[in-house]
């Protein structure tokens, strides 16, 4: 059994930092192309862009909101028109903050909902005209829309609404052997979370079995897997990438 994936073109959203990079550097390493998209920060596509310059494949970074619908539009067109069809989508992009609920004003939420599941919405809305049947939709939720924390009401909220679309689009686009899937990450040490408080960053690294962050490869390594014909039978499920929290 193969993975599947070279030549296999990508849509990555949140590409160029965290997570998204590390989901980036993952399809690109097993043989994929990708178009993925970030926010603003131009000097760390441009970056990532450079790194994988001399892995094959194509890789390109566009500058998209997947809040706005007319930038999400511009980038299935771009990458249709860089890639051809798709045949993976990976909704990585998302807005946190940590707001006291009570204090929860209604275009913070709205804000938070719709970087983080309208975006979903958009997204793969957009992208399934140019999805290729047998392709593969992953979201990136979060341990949090199962488990609650406090001042991430609208994020748990967000991520929540992700494992219901997830269970109804895997339902709904079935037929054309398209899965959808959820990866649920714990607690990744991302260049942000590196910026934490160390005190902070203790009581994480605690309450994990293994007694650590994760790291954004080890999450893309479950996107991958979800996305590769080592996982054909399995849809609609969402898979908790917590250290075991
Ligand atoms: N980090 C964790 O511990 C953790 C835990 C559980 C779940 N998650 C989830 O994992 C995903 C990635 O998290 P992360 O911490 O790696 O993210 P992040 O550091 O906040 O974001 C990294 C990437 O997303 C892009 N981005 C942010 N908002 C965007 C928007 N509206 N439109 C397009 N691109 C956007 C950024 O672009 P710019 O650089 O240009 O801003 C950057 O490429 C999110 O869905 C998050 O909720 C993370």
């Amino acid at each position: 059994m193969t993975l599947g994936l070279t030549g296999k073109n990508i849509l990555i959203t949140g590409a160029t930092r965290g997570i998204g990079a590390g989901i980036t550097r993952a399809f690109a390493a097993a043989g994929s192309s990708v178009v993925g998209c970030y926010r603003s920060d131009d000097a760390a596509a441009a970056a990532l862009a450079a790194e994988l310059a001399d892995t094959p494949g194509e890789h390109h970074f566009v500058r998209a909101d997947v809040a706005d619908p007319a930038d999400v539009q511009v980038l299935v067109k771009t990458a249709r028109e860089r890639l051809g069809a798709l045949d993976v989508v990976v909704n990585n992009a998302a807005a946190i903050s940590h707001v006291p609920f009570a204090e929860l004003e209604l275009a913070e939420w709205n804000r938070v909902l719709t970087a983080g599941l309208t975006s979903a919405y958009l997204v793969t809305r957009a992208a399934l005209p140019v999805l290729a049947d047998g392709g593969s939709v992953v979201n990136i939720g979060s341990r949090v829309a199962v488990v609650g924390v406090p001042l991430r009401s609208h994020y748990a909220a967000a991520k929540a609404g992700l494992l219901g679309l997830t269970r109804t689009l895997a339902k709904e686009l079935g037929g054309r052997r398209i899965r959808v899937n959820t990866v649920a990450p714990g607690a990744i040490l991302t260049e942000e979370a590196a910026a934490l408080p160390r005190e902070r960053l203790a009581r994480y690294e605690a309450m994990a079995a293994l007694g650590r962050l994760g790291d954004p490869a080890e999450v893309a390594g479950v996107v991958v897997f979800l996305a590769s014909g080592l996982s054909t039978y399995l849809t609609g499920q969402t898979l908790t990438v917590d250290g075991g929290m």
